[in-house]
């Protein structure tokens, strides 16, 4: 569907209970005219959630999406009609508050020391293990039993996946998955690893890579940091291969969640005009006085067209059978 189309297009969200999920599903019901909003969520409290959000209850189906066969049959019955498909899944760690704070406070200690003293420790060349200096502190965390990285963002949304693909109706996924992808080393991999999960965005990637072999077309984002800023006053960049991403994180964009539900639901109604079969790099900075934030159709169209590039997936190709995992085994980080 182009943004001049008078078709309807149904979109299925899934994960449509989280943050990002529900801005989705708002902005679509903002929308009424273009989309008409499907939702999967796992519980009542998410149901009446959607409801209120102004779901109507006919199109909310209760669905666990951790890649059982099951699932993927309900799923593929609830697609029916649909012909786009927004996964906002994601497995989400239990942090434990207190070793978290404790390490926290003394990683901020050693950094601001570090940092005082002008120098930032690097990890030996080629050592596993520990967040490097560069890096934040990584949480201590766990995860429910059945939702790893390995079991949602892997197992769930090639389920996904599969269930628009055998729909015949879905022709267009949207994946709101993470920057960081590159780096197999990444922090962000090693949480939660000492407690049977971890390596969540080479898991994220190999999804990734699952959906453009598919076939469907595809949309995949890779969004900084996520943050919660009021919607509509940031300037989104576009970028591939984690070009957003500076070495040091207290350098980096962030992305406000708003902007990435927009970009989102503009790539549905841009989807012959840049917005598909494409993977994206974004992130987003406060537009300055007189700047005029990224907000109408017009101006992510522009900047869609202006960054035609897309991801290789040559880089940490998570297909290759030795591709390589985090860098820490677990019970070393
Ligand atoms: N946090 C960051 O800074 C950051 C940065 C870059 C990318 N990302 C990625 O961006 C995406 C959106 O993040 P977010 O923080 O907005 O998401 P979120 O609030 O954590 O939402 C996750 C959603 O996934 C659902 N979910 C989890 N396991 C499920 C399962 N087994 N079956 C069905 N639904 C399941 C949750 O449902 P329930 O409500 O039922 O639990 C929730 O609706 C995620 O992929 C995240 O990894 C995050």
């Amino acid at each position: 569907m182009d943004g001049n189309s008078s078709a309807k297009t149904k979109v299925f969200v899934t994960g449509a209970s989280g943050k990002t999920g529900a801005l989705v599903v708002q902005q679509l019901l903002q929308l009424p005219d273009k989309f008409e909003v499907a939702v999967a969520v796992r519980s009542d409290k998410a149901h009446k959630y959607m409801v209120d959000l102004g779901v109507t209850p006919d199109n909310i189906f209760h669905l666990d999406l951790s890649g059982s066969d099951e699932s993927r049959a309900a799923l593929q019955a609830a697609l029916q009609g649909c012909q786009a498909l927004v996964i906002c899944t994601a497995a989400v760690p239990e942090v434990a508050l207190l070793s978290t704070l404790l390490g926290g406070l003394w990683f901020w200690a050693g950094s601001t020391l570090a940092g005082l003293l002008g120098r930032h420790q690097q990890p030996p060349e080629g050592a596993a293990g520990g967040s490097r200096a560069a890096d934040p502190f990584v949480p201590v965390a766990k995860w429910k039993a059945g939702q790893t990285p390995e079991k949602v963002d892997y197992q769930g949304q090639v389920a996904q996946i599969e269930a628009a693909k055998a729909s015949s109706s879905v022709q267009h996924v949207v994946l709101i998955s993470s920057a960081g992808g590159c780096d197999p080393h990444h922090f962000l991999n090693h949480i939660g690893k000492d407690a049977g999960g971890g390596d969540i965005l080479n898991w994220k990637r190999k999804a990734e890579q699952h959906l453009i072999a598919s076939g469907l077309p595809y949309t995949i984002l890779h969004p900084n940091h996520l943050v919660d800023p009021p919607a509509g006053r940031h300037v989104v960049a576009l970028a591939v291969d984690d070009a957003l991403q500076q070495p040091h994180w207290r350098q980096r964009l962030k992305m406000p969640r708003a902007d990435l539900a927009a970009l989102a639901v503009q790539c549905l109604l841009l989807k012959d005009a840049g917005g598909a079969n494409r993977s994206i790099d974004c992130a987003a900075r406060p537009a300055a006085a007189g700047e005029a934030p990224t907000t109408t159709t017009e101006q992510f169209k522009q900047l869609l067209q202006q960054m035609p590039d897309s991801c290789s997936y040559s880089i940490n190709d998570r297909t290759k059978p030795d591709a390589e995992w985090a860098c820490t085994p677990a019970g070393q980080n």
